[in-house]
């Protein structure tokens, strides 16, 4: 696995102070994790393409956008046009996952693929190649603050067995409960990119649990 991706989740911040939330912590994270959610695919609703669109400006981190919404081919591609670094669609939410992924690739974007709790990843490993991000949930896709599933570190390691024997240039990256006693469970299985919601912006001082969860990964 590569140096370690630190990508804080905003679902965790403060909304009405987006931009300033995103500034606390650009000098120690390297992506910006974008939780968007249409209360369709899970029951939450959070923010959409205006927001992101706006707060694109507002600071140099590259965006990881998630995409927890039905009906991806519709609204992936505007993500990558507003900038998004990474556009990650659910696979149970895609009936063509490889074609969206290459029009995401085609958009500049990086593309995603995400595996939500109760999917196996087992009939999707061999649509990696047209990936660059597995993201694995290791929660219920939906909210924040909830427990990491120890469990979904099977899913980890599988496709990072795969990746590797496919000399696949893969990050694999985990959602959900990633936090200081979760985090080097979670590189030992093989993930190399990190989301954390709730362990970053509930922190004294975000940045530096960003260089914690930094210091913990690369162990
Ligand atoms: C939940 C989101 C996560 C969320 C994680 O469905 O995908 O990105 O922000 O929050 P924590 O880190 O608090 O589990
Ligand atoms: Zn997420």
């Amino acid at each position: 696995a590569a140096s370690p991706v630190i990508a804080p989740s905003i679902l965790a911040a403060d909304f009405a102070r987006l931009a300033e939330e995103a500034r606390a912590v650009e000098d120690a994270a390297d992506w910006l994790h974008v939780d968007v959610m249409d209360n369709h695919f899970v029951p939450n609703l959070t923010i959409g393409l205006p927001v992101v669109q706006s707060l694109r400006a507002a600071t140099s981190l590259p965006f990881d956008v998630h995409l927890m919404i039905e009906d991806p081919r519709r609204w992936a591609p505007g993500y990558a046009d507003a900038g998004a670094y990474n556009v990650t669609f659910h696979a149970e939410a895609s009936d063509n996952p490889v074609s969206l992924a290459k029009d995401l690739r085609a958009a500049g974007a990086k593309a995603g693929l995400a595996i939500d709790r109760d999917t196996p990843i087992e009939p999707y490993l061999e649509l990696l190649p047209s990936f660059d991000t597995l993201l694995i949930m290791t929660i219920k896709a939906g909210f924040g603050g909830q427990k990491f599933i120890p469990a979904m570190l099977d899913k980890v390691a599988l496709a990072r067995r795969h990746a590797n024997a496919g000399h696949l240039e893969l990050r694999i990256e985990v959602d959900g409960g990633i936090a200081d006693d979760t985090i080097a469970q979670a590189a030992e299985a093989g993930a190399d990119a990190f989301v954390a919601g709730t362990a970053v912006y509930s922190a004294q001082d975000p940045a530096e649990a960003v260089h914690r969860l930094r210091r913990l990964a690369e162990k």
